[in-house]
């Protein structure tokens, strides 16, 4: 192919860029780059790449198809034309800034196609099906999505019009209202797929010039719910599960007492815990029936499993069973999510199961179908849970009582009781409490923030007298209500009786056999302990004794011990 020869003469900068333009184009040849003027100064405007001359003749001589003419007035434009043959296509300055502008726009123009290539990549390549129309409504894009969603081909929605194929999906909407939506639940004009839309207009200059709509399947959208509900319930359940998961809290060395009664007890307890025998564990209140569970648990190879604590007596009677058994969702109203049940909880550790004498029989035996098989069903629900639970039962109450009238059931007694341990009251095993009352002391000094040392005497002595029908739970009341008032080093008789109710009765017991001066001083001594040991003191004792100051002073003399007989 023939080349265009083509030279270029004008100011340095102006024929710079339009040779270096023109230079990658294959079907041109340029024959000469004229400078007009000073060409050491154009060398330098013009750069290292442009040869240029300031030598006019090649003008004259050299073979030339268009001559292009940039950056010159008139009057040397008129001189270079007269230099060239009539021949020769002149491109002036009007006309290379025309070309420049259509050079440019071209320019603009591959930069819209790059991104539009990138765009249409992306709108092919999303699962979400996408439609836009014009203003008016006409059809202008699907993506093949679209296609896949609706079943209908680009071909066949291109160029028909939103407001007639589908005027109350979310897309025409959108066109009427110039307002967005979001989730539109709506079948595709033209198609019965049913979808979920979020459509908004496409606004250009600050003004609506169309519309967008993107949606999905339904039954997609329903997957995507379902499979969200069934993770979020199922992190629900994991949470609620880790709140309830208890372990054993006590161990056998927090039982304290060595008298043979009660050791006996500890021994069988030891046995059966390495064992995953029932236990049913037999005892007043405040024996340590539950303490006696978490130590069974904590010495069991069970132990770094749960141990779960259900309280038959607390829970009331119509949601013990969905306590115990947990509930499918939907079982009864108000039953929006599954609940796990305490066997489940407890699967592979222990379940405690406190005050089972205060069971209702209904759930006795259904109670005893799970002590039997392992397994049970969720309420409402009919998949059946098989669990490894260890039980340990306890109670206050008289089983075979219970039995005999009615209220327990026998088959479920000899369940329970595969082994028996009674915990004697604290009446029996006396012997026991200055170990039990020191140990209590140095518990509570550290959560009171005392310095008790002990017991006086008479104190232990009183308390050796009393028959602590609340057991160790009663001991360990009465000594929290002395330490918490009282702040000597020992804790005295006095101190019990003033501070305990349970010990005034024994005071007075006393009282009714000693002679009437010593109750006498016993009472004044009593009144300067409550008002104080001075004159102010003495004076309201006097008043609460209902005796003038004078007699208490005397009483007071009389029962100094130089005075006693
Ligand atoms: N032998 C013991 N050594 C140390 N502390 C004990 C002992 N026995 C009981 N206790 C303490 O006495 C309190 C009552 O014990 P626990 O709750 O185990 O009694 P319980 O038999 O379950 O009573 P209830 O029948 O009223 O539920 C607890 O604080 C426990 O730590
Ligand atoms: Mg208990």
């Amino acid at each position: 192919m023939q080349k265009i020869k083509i030279a270029i003469a004008g100011q340095g900068n102006y024929i710079s860029s339009i040779y270096l333009m023109l230079k990658v184009v294959p079907e041109v040849e340029i024959t000469g780059v004229y400078c007009i003027g000073d060409s050491e100064f154009h060398q330098m405007s013009v750069g290292e790449n442009v040869p240029v001359t300031t030598e006019l003749d090649g003008l004259k001589t050299g073979s030339i198809d268009v001559l292009i003419l940039s950056g010159i007035d008139e009057k040397t434009e008129g001189f270079i034309r007269g230099l060239v043959s009539p021949y020769v296509s002149v491109i002036d300055q009007k006309a290379v800034d025309l070309i420049k502008l259509i050079l440019k726009e071209e320019e603009q123009l591959l930069e819209f196609k790059k991104i539009q290539r990138k765009l249409t990549f992306i709108l092919n390549s999303v699962h979400e099906a996408i439609e836009v129309a014009d203003i008016n409504g006409n059809i202008i894009y699907v993506n093949p999505a679209f296609t896949k969603v609706t079943g209908i081909p680009e071909h066949e929605r291109i160029g028909k019009n939103i407001l007639e194929v589908s005027p109350d999906g979310a897309l025409a909407t959108v066109l009427k209202t110039g307002k967005d939506i979001f989730g539109l639940r709506t079948k595709v004009g033209g198609s019965n797929s049913e979808v979920v839309s979020n459509a908004a207009p496409v606004i250009v200059d600050g003004r609506i010039s169309g519309g967008v709509v993107v949606f999905q399947h339904l039954t997609d959208v329903m997957k995507l719910m379902d499979e969200l509900r069934q993770k979020t319930s199922l992190i629900e359940n994991l949470s609620e599960k880790l709140g309830q998961v208890t372990t054993s809290k006590y161990s056998f060395n927090d039982i304290l007492g060595t008298s043979p009664d009660f050791s006996k007890s500890i021994n069988l307890a030891e046995r059966s815990s390495k064992s995953n025998s029932t236990v049913l564990l037999l005892g007043e209140s405040g024996t340590g029936k539950e303490l006696f569970a978490h130590a069974i648990h904590h010495a069991s190879p069970r132990r770094e499993k749960p141990f779960i604590k259900v309280n038959c007596a607390a829970i009331p009677e119509n949601l013990l069973e969905s306590e115990f058994f947990g509930y499918a969702k939907g079982a009864f109203t108000g039953a929006i999510k599954s609940k796990i049940g305490k066997f489940e909880l407890a699967n592979g550790g222990t379940i405690f199961l406190d005050e089972i004498g205060d069971m209702s029989l209904s759930l006795q035996g259904k109670l005893l179908r799970v002590l039997q098989e392992m397994e049970f069903e969720r309420v409402g629900g009919n998949l059946t849970i098989k669990v490894d639970v260890r039980v340990i039962a306890a109670t206050n109450r008289n089983l075979r009582d219970l039995i005999r009238q009615g209220k327990f059931r026998e088959d479920l007694y000899y369940r329970l009781n595969v082994v028996e341990i009674t915990i004697p009251p604290l009446r029996h095993h006396k012997e026991d409490l200055p170990m039990l009352s020191n140990s209590l002391i140095i518990k509570l000094n550290r959560k009171l923030g005392k310095k008790v040392i002990g017991l006086s005497r008479d104190a232990e002595e009183a308390l050796y007298s009393y028959d602590w029908p609340g057991n160790v739970r009663e001991l360990e009341n009465a000594i929290e209500r002395v330490m918490v008032t009282v702040d000597d080093e020992i804790i005295t008789k006095e101190n019990l009786i003033q501070h305990v109710s349970q010990f005034k009765n024994i005071s007075e017991k006393d009282l009714d056999l000693i002679p009437i001066d010593r109750m006498e001083q016993i009472l004044i001594r009593k009144a300067l302990l409550k008002f104080g040991n001075t004159v102010e003191g003495k004076k309201i004792a006097a008043q609460a004794l209902n005796i003038s100051l004078a007699t208490l002073y005397n009483k007071l003399k009389k029962g100094r011990p130089e005075n006693k007989v």
